[in-house]
């Protein structure tokens, strides 16, 4: 089996991105990194492709400039060619063209167990649920806001002193182990 090629789209510090480097370097025989997108000029997450020697790209998304942010990326996806997206921080919204384009080959990660908690501040909304448990989820993408199926989910308690930061923080260390599992699965079953 021919190692996939995986492209990772994220705005800012990319700590998901890292644990992602990490499980799947340079000729990995499973999966590579090979090209890291940014909508932010300064993000964190293309530095951290350019320590490792992965390709990284600043993609300007101006007011209204879906269309040229997703055509610029998909004439770079086809051009590596990528086998797999996967979303890591990535605070754009796509379009339906392009999440279809790209249906069953993109990932997304989001702190909460799905379908609870959507959107922005997911962590936020979990504390202020008083549910005593909440998680992270790694999804298909569709066309809708964070609702394609289900890969994998990892929870954790929500303990009485949380606070967003703590809850956040938690949360993390569980994504860096949960995306890399996903990622795998989803490849496995190619
Ligand atoms: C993570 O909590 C992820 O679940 C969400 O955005 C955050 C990105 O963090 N989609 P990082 O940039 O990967 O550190």
């Amino acid at each position: 089996m021919t190692s996939k090629k995986i492209a990772v789209l994220a705005s800012g510090r990319g700590s998901n991105l890292q644990a992602l480097l990490e499980a799947f370097p340079v000729h990995h025989t499973l999966a590579e990194i090979v090209l890291v997108i940014s909508n932010k000029p300064g993000a964190y997450a293309l530095e951290r492709a350019k320590n490792v020697g992965v390709e990284a790209v600043y993609i300007p998304w101006k007011k209204g400039g879906q269309l040229e942010f997703e055509t610029e990326a998909q004439r770079l996806f086809e051009n590596s060619p990528i086998d797999l997206i996967c979303l890591a921080g990535f605070m754009r919204l796509l379009s339906s063209e392009f999440t279809e384009r790209w249906t069953g080959k993109m990932l997304n990660i989001h702190p909460s167990l799905l379908p609870k908690f959507k959107g922005l501040k997911a962590q936020k909304q979990a504390l202020e649920s008083g549910e005593r448990y909440t998680g992270a989820t790694v999804h298909f993408v569709d066309s809708g806001l964070d609702s394609g199926e289900i890969v994998l989910q990892d929870q954790l308690e929500i303990l009485p002193e949380d606070t967003v930061e703590s809850l956040s923080e938690r949360l993390l260390l569980l994504e860096h182990a949960l995306y890399p599992d996903a990622v795998r699965r989803v490849l496995e079953r190619d």
